[in-house]
């Protein structure tokens, strides 16, 4: 069955965990993958035929499940959903036996878990492929969702200017590592306590070189939205920093998405969140639900992007 046109095999890791593991040239072949996906959604209704995936939940989410499970059914495989929002992964029995367990009988997992390490440790432990669904660290497909939106929208990649406000984490670091491996200008303006963590920026300032990417750190919202092409928020309390919520609300105030901030950005800006939003709080409701918002479409492209990276892992 055909199923892509692309001339480079983009394979090149089993896992996909924080969003660096593939090139600049391979991570804009996953980009156009997700566009063949979305529109010829027919050609990979076998891609996972006879596959089971087993996700593994230990935080709410309405997106990233549901857009798996669709979007795994949808070519062909089969879901095994395994809540564990009640019991963190390795209390019952440690992260090493679950995994190995687990590739006895599914041909992959797709995981959302507090720490980074049980994704690693997994990952480390099987030869099954692990998706990253949302850790304390990383959201990669987010990130790659993110860009296949602002993609379809302006076209090119390279060059474009896009700010993320507010909090320095696991979506701003994914995102970081995309913008360096898809040429993008990313600043990034948090509160100096709040940056983005050193390792990830180092890292990606490195692959920029490579592909013309900008990664640059504020502090300031007002400077870094000006002229840009597009602005990013995210909630300022991050599943798992909850304690912190009282705190994190007063310092993160003059991080507001309003339209004040907005009307610095070029003309036409866009507004993203991958959501779940809070009105009031990192934007108001007027730019969340406004024109310039493409929150839906970045919720929609889930699906997609990670139908590619299925297809990208599976082959
Ligand atoms: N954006 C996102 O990951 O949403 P969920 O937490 O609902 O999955
Ligand atoms: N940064 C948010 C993203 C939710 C999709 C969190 O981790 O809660």
């Amino acid at each position: 069955m055909a199923t892509t046109t692309l001339a480079v095999p983009i394979q090149e890791a089993k896992d996909l965990l924080t969003g660096a593991e593939w090139s600049p040239a391979h991570s804009r072949e996953l980009l156009a993958l997700t566009a063949d996906i979305k529109a010829n959604p027919s050609r990979y209704a076998e891609t996972l035929r006879g596959k089971f995936l087993a996700l593994i939940f230990e935080k709410p989410s309405l997106r990233t499940r549901v857009t798996f499970e669709v979007g795994i059914q949808s070519m062909g495989g089969h879901v095994v959903f395994l809540d564990h929002t009640q019991a963190r992964l390795g209390e019952r029995e440690s992260i090493a036996d679950v995994a190995r367990n687990l590739e006895r009988w599914v041909h992959g997992i797709v995981a959302r878990v507090y720490e980074q390490r049980v994704l690693d440790e997994m990952a480390a432990t099987t030869d099954i492929p692990v998706v990253n669904a949302l850790s304390d660290k990383f959201h990669p497909c987010q990130a790659l969702a993110d860009y296949f939106t602002l993609e379809e929208k302006f076209g090119s990649l390279k060059g474009f200017k896009l700010t993320y406000v507010g909090d320095g984490n696991n979506v701003s670091h994914s995102l970081i590592y995309l913008a360096a491996r898809l040429g993008v200008h990313l600043r990034i303006a948090t509160p100096a306590n709040y940056a983005p963590d050193a390792d990830v920026v180092a890292d990606s300032r490195r692959v920029a070189k490579e592909s013309k990417a900008k990664i640059e750190l504020f502090t300031d919202p007002r400077e870094a939205v000006e002229d840009v092409q597009a602005v990013y928020t995210d909630s300022w309390t991050s599943m798992g920093f909850e304690a912190e919520e009282k705190v994190r609300s007063e310092v993160f105030k003059p991080y507001q998405a309003n339209r004040k901030l907005m009307s610095l950005a070029e003309r036409g800006a866009v507004f993203m969140h991958c959501l779940p939003a809070h009105r009031g709080y990192e934007v108001t409701p007027e730019i969340l639900d406004g024109a310039q918002s493409v929150v839906l479409d970045q919720s929609e492209n889930r699906m997609y992007v990670q139908k590619a990276i299925l297809h990208t892992l599976f082959r």
